[in-house]
């Protein structure tokens, strides 16, 4: 199979009430986790590469390396997705060189120019067969070189939904009700601890997807700044050196919950670091004489597949959809 879009994904989603999980990929032992997993969990998949990831790995790098995974894996769909394009022109870049889907970010702007920007970018992706993603409503968080702060952060506006797309023609639609990126989603004041100590957070705004999904029927959603932020890994880090106090992420339950509704699409980024980042904390902390990085990215790659495997499994629910 070669790699596809996401539209038969979405439609297959959301009639099925689950989502298709959107991991961003840096290197070839997380796409080879990733895909591992995916594959044999037969799970449809979106591998999404950042403008960073774009900087650090080189676009070519990073699309071939895809394409392994699309020959490796033959049994499943795979998109590849551009995550967060900053402006047309990296979109546009993106989509002639081998994307199948981008995401035009235009959320810093205002309402009239992230239509006017994101339109421009459909017009684009839809002449060449690549499907795109807008976004309406403000995270919280660092993206590549953007820290929004929680006050600048806001939910999207169900009113303002249907004009958006509408105007845009955008294939899907990122909003904002309570995610954020990275691995510090709330300060500890924002929330509430259990009786292992541990920090729970505020719910999402589950009735703000409700009404947005009532006044776009059928148009699939996607949710950024994901991650879980597992307590195992976050206790690996700072067992072995590191330092990542009050780590928080949202509640896999509630993920669940959004992926039954009108969530098709799930971005999970920060998980990913953490799991590889305990692992190899771990191992050259037992390990202090081993230099041989295939003995550490092993390992790593191992836990990033297991990780993935129950997301697919626990919080999307795509296992078996492929
Ligand atoms: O939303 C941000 C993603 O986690 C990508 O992060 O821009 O550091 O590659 P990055
Ligand atoms: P996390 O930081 O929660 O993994 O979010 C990733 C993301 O939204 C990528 O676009
Ligand atoms: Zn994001």
């Amino acid at each position: 199979m070669a790699l596809v879009t996401t539209t038969e994904m979405f439609k297959k989603a959301y009639a099925g009430g689950y989502a298709v999980g959107a991991f961003n990929v840096n290197n070839m032992e997380i796409v080879q986790g990733i895909t591992e997993a995916a594959r044999e969990e037969k799970a449809p998949l979106i591998l999404q590469v950042s403008k960073g990831a774009r900087a650090y790995a080189n676009h070519t790098y990073l699309v071939k390396l895809v394409e392994a995974a699309v020959i490796e894996c033959p049994e499943i769909p795979i998109a590849l997705h551009l995550d967060h394009g900053p402006d047309f022109e990296t979109c546009k870049s993106c989509i002639d060189g081998g994307f199948t889907s981008v995401m035009i970010d235009g959320s810093s702007h205002s309402f009239e120019e992230n239509i006017a920007l994101t339109r421009k970018v459909v017009e684009y992706a839809h002449a060449h067969g690549v499907v795109v993603e807008g976004e309406l409503g403000t995270l919280a968080g660092v993206e590549d070189e953007v820290n929004v702060s929680a006050e600048d952060s806001s939910y999207t506006r169900p009113e303002e939904v249907e004009e958006f797309v509408e105007k845009t023609g955008v294939d899907s639609l990122a909003i904002a009700i309570g995610t954020s990126h990275g691995a510090y989603k709330f300060t500890p004041d924002q929330c509430t601890r259990n009786e292992k100590g541990i920090l729970v957070p505020p719910p999402l705004r589950f009735d703000i997807l409700e009404e947005i999904s009532r006044r776009l029927p059928g148009f699939p959603i996607v949710l950024h700044g994901s991650s879980s932020v597992p307590q195992n890994f976050v206790k690996m880090i700072n067992e072995n050196g590191g330092k990542m106090p009050d780590a928080v992420g949202i509640p896999e339950e509630q993920l669940r919950q959004a992926a039954e509704m009108a969530v098709c699409k799930i971005n999970i980024d920060s998980d990913l670091r953490l799991a590889m980042t305990g692992t190899v904390r771990e191992f050259f902390n037992t390990n202090p004489s081993k230099f041989d990085p295939r003995e550490y990215l092993k390992p790593a790659r191992a836990n990033i597949k297991e990780m993935v495997r129950h997301k697919i499994i626990n919080v999307l629910g795509c296992n078996g959809k492929a």
